[in-house]
């Protein structure tokens, strides 16, 4: 994964900064949303933080 891809370009949050989040307890976007501040602008990057909190949280899971 690459950790530096913007997501959110609003509030420059990362890849990794998503997955650090994930990492860190966060269980869905809403909770992503709070310790990330990702989506919390213009909120166009919604759907791809929603597909990458998915994609983490799966991972997890393994
Ligand atoms: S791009 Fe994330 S809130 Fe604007």
């Amino acid at each position: 994964m690459n950790r530096k891809k913007v997501i959110c370009p609003c509030y420059h949050v990362t890849k990794g900064d998503i997955a650090d989040a994930i990492e860190s307890g966060a269980d869905s976007y809403k909770q992503v949303k709070k310790m990330t501040r990702a989506g919390k602008g213009c909120g166009k990057c919604k759907k791809k933080v929603k597909k990458l909190t998915k994609n983490c949280l799966q991972n997890n899971k393994r």
